[in-house]
């Protein structure tokens, strides 16, 4: 049997009623931005990360930009985060005028190694951008304390983390603000881009209403310098009816996740850890193998779709050479990059098909 690395279409078919019926109400009222949509779903989602405030946008990375935005970051201004992110992280840091700082993660959960802080902060650090990577929290107790004591503004990246758990809160109600995405194949993914800054801070998620939208106050009265990026109705009537699923969802996805442990830990291959008062939500399911190219192959010839996240390391990008002078201080990033494999983990992956991606793993590895 092959089995994909995703299945969206077959994600989508199991509710297609639902989205079907969200999708004919913004027709028929035919107003498609800024309206009771995006207002609707921004109290639900807010509801359900535990924060008192959403602002829907258009992007992931345009929520990390409006999110440090808003709290007042921009050119002359470093923020710190990590080197094995999506490059979508830095570009959110550059799109505010933030020169972005990179440190190394920890090696069990791939997250931020809040002990390699103080070496990285100056008198220009002004934030930090902890990564909740593959569906794991950072350890954001010492990265709150560190920035408490040095002033600094935290900005949690959730793209991979929605409904993922830190003793208890959820991912996005912890930093002065968190950035989520609604790319189709995040957790919750809408059929197009879309993001949304969460915020328990009023002033946070009305400057980031005013910037999402050029800035405008009353219409044609702009009282800051924004730009467009709005959330559309049709992507908020699709999320709106996709978030009451989402805690199943990922509840499915710790399901598989335990199918690919048990079957893994007789493989001489490193399987994801749930670090002690975390609740990982398996955006992704990473193993780490030093034969990771050859074992990957191997998976293809027999059908079975993988994936890394990622392989090039930010520091290694050519686009961002220069954001450090040499790779020092980021070895743990660096290597990762070329053990990890993300194997398929989606909502309607079927326990047989876990099972035979494990049971090749155990064989090939
Ligand atoms: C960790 C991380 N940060 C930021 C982003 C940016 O999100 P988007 O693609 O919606 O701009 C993504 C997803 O692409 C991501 O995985």
């Amino acid at each position: 049997m092959s089995v994909a690395f995703l299945d969206l279409a077959g994600d989508v078919h199991s509710g297609r009623a639902e989205l079907d019926a969200a999708i004919g109400r913004v027709l028929e009222r035919g107003q498609f931005v800024l309206g009771e949509e995006v207002a609707a779903f921004e109290e639900a989602f807010a509801g359900y990360c535990g924060v008192r405030h959403a602002v829907g946008v258009a992007s992931g990375t345009d929520a990390i930009t409006l999110a440090l935005q808003a709290l007042g970051i921009g050119s002359g201004d470093d923020v710190v985060t990590v080197a094995n992110t999506c490059v979508p992280t830095i570009v959110g840091i550059e799109g505010s005028g933030a020169r972005p700082v990179l440190v190394d993660v920890d090696e069990d959960t791939l997250t931020l190694d809040s002990a390699l802080l103080e070496a990285a902060v100056t008198t220009r650090t002004r934030a930090i951008v902890p990564v909740h990577l593959y569906g794991q929290c950072a350890d954001l107790d010492p990265i709150l304390a560190f920035a408490g004591k040095h002033g600094l503004k935290v900005v949690e990246d959730c793209a991979q983390a929605h409904g993922a758990e830190y003793r208890g809160r959820r991912a996005g109600s912890f930093g002065h603000a968190a950035a989520f995405s609604f790319y189709p194949t995040k957790n919750l993914g809408g059929f197009g881009d879309g993001g949304a800054v969460t915020t328990g801070d009023p002033d946070v998620a009305e400057r980031v209403r005013l910037l999402r939208n050029y800035g405008e106050q009353e219409r044609f009265e702009h009282v800051v310098r924004g730009r467009n990026s709005r959330l559309d109705e049709l992507q908020a009537a699709i999320l709106l009816a996709k978030l009451p699923h989402l805690d199943a969802w990922n509840e499915r996805r710790r399901e598989l996740a335990s199918v690919y442990h048990d079957v893994l830990a007789r493989a001489p291959i490193g399987i994801p850890s749930e670090a002690s008062g975390r609740r990982h939500v398996y955006h992704l399911y990473v193993v780490r193998s030093r034969g990771r190219d050859a074992l990957r192959e191997a998976l293809a010839r027999r059908g079975i779709g993988t994936a890394v996240h990622y392989p090039i390391p930010v520091h290694l990008q050519p686009a961002y050479r220069e954001l450090t002078s040499s790779g020092d201080g980021l070895e743990v990033a660096t290597r990762a990059a070329t053990e990890i494999l993300s194997l398929p983990l989606h909502p309607g992956l079927t326990d047989d098909q876990a099972r035979e991606v494990a049971a090749a793993l155990v064989e090939l590895s």
